[in-house]
């Protein structure tokens, strides 16, 4: 029974590729306090994700941090904006505690003025301009950000576009009842 049921999967395999949902690519593309951010893939859809996680193994987090954790996927999963990142996924299990995003193609903010220094008037007013959009919708949606910076803000290659990341410590208002 056992090995028939491990040539079903591998002819499963065979068929519709790996069997696991995500791979990732080792290094990582941001890491702040909390935890850290990689580029993946979707197997399964065919596209690029990115997945901000916390390693159990590598470190036990509070009970007050691992909520800290759902509620930024359950705040990002009210929201539906062109410049916030999609929250597509959420994997929490004993050995995994992970989200998975639309990934974003390009910089934050921080290393853009970092490596090119200061940014055209017109370029900056447009940024400023799809932040304050993607805020607005926020804030219509009861979701207060409560973490504005450089490093929370990623520009495209481009440069055309700006999108707001990182809703690790916003309330929403039914939260902060
Ligand atoms: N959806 C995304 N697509 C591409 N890059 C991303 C995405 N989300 C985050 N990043 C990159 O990863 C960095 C860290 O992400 P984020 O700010 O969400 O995590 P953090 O600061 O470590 O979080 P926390 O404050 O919750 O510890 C960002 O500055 C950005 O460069
Ligand atoms: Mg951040």
């Amino acid at each position: 029974m056992v090995g028939y049921g491990a040539s079903i999967k591998n002819r499963w395999i065979r068929r519709h590729g790996r069997a696991d949902r995500y791979t990732f690519e080792e290094q990582e593309i941001g890491a702040g306090g909390f935890g850290k951010v990689r580029r993946g893939r979707d197997n399964s859809l065919d596209r690029c994700i990115a997945a901000k996680s916390l390693d159990p193994i590598l470190r036990a987090f509070s009970e007050a941090e691992q909520e800290r954790f759902r509620r930024e996927a359950r705040t990002l999963a009210k929201l539906s904006h062109p410049n916030i990142p999609a929250v597509y996924d959420v994997n929490f299990t004993p050995e995994k505690f992970e989200i998975i995003f639309q990934f974003i193609e390009g910089q934050n903010l921080r290393a853009i003025i970092e490596g090119n220094g200061p940014t055209q008037v017109g370029l900056a007013r447009q940024w400023f301009q799809q932040i304050a959009s993607a805020l607005e919708h926020a804030h219509k949606n009861g979701v207060i950000h409560r973490d504005i910076k450089p490093e929370n803000i990623i520009i495209t290659p481009d440069m055309q576009t700006a999108y707001l990341v990182d809703f690790g410590i916003a309330l929403s208002a039914e939260e902060a009842k």
